[in-house]
């Protein structure tokens, strides 16, 4: 029998009342996998300079993230979106992790999904990084995004719409590693 999958999951966020990792938690326990969530606090780096690298070296929180992304068989992201973008905490650590080797994201299968209290829910941001992410090593096999938080997820994404276009996603990310693994 083949062992479950190993899906690396968070919150692109560092707020401790993160929606955005709640909602990738939630996804990635509709899915038949394991999981290690990460807790972007746990990555806080200085700010990322080419001056800073070249003086003091990668620190070994980047080296530690790129060997979860390397261990894992899939990586499920949910982006908080601030001013468009991702937020600072995530985008210093990709700066980071992008230096330790060409292909950030290894070439795992990826689930991006976003979400805010807005009836955007993100959408600037996930249009984003579905475009720029296989650039950089990123196998994107589906994205979803879930608009007005608080409105539609209570224990899980239950308005209709929504949840089929979840489903859809969920089941392509599953697809893009290979199926069901038992
Ligand atoms: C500095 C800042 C910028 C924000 N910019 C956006 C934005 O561009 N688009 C958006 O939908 N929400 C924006 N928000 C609201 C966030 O979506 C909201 O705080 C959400 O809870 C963030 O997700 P999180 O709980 O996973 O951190 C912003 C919030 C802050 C504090």
């Amino acid at each position: 029998m083949k062992m479950p999958y190993k899906l690396l999951v968070m919150g692109a966020s560092s707020s401790r009342t993160s929606i955005n990792r709640t909602l990738a938690i939630w996804a990635a326990e509709q899915i038949d996998a394991q999981m290690e969530t990460v807790d972007l606090n746990d990555f806080e780096m200085p700010i990322y300079s080419e001056d800073r690298q070249a003086e003091s070296g990668i620190p070994q929180l980047a080296r530690d993230f790129k060997e979860k992304i390397n261990a894992c068989d899939g990586i499920v992201i949910s982006f908080a979106e601030h001013n468009g973008s991702y937020t600072a905490a995530f985008k210093n650590i990709i700066d980071w992790v992008s230096v330790v080797e060409k292909d950030l994201w290894s070439n795992k299968p990826m689930l991006l999904m976003a979400t805010s209290p807005g009836a955007r829910g993100g959408r600037t941001l996930l249009e984003s990084a579905v475009t720029d992410f296989p650039r950089r090593g990123g196998h994107v096999c589906a994205h979803f995004l879930l608009p007005s938080f608080y409105k539609n997820f209570k224990e899980g994404v239950h308005e209709h719409s929504l949840k089929k276009a979840f489903d859809l996603a969920a089941l392509a990310f599953e697809r893009g590693m290979g199926g069901s693994p038992i």
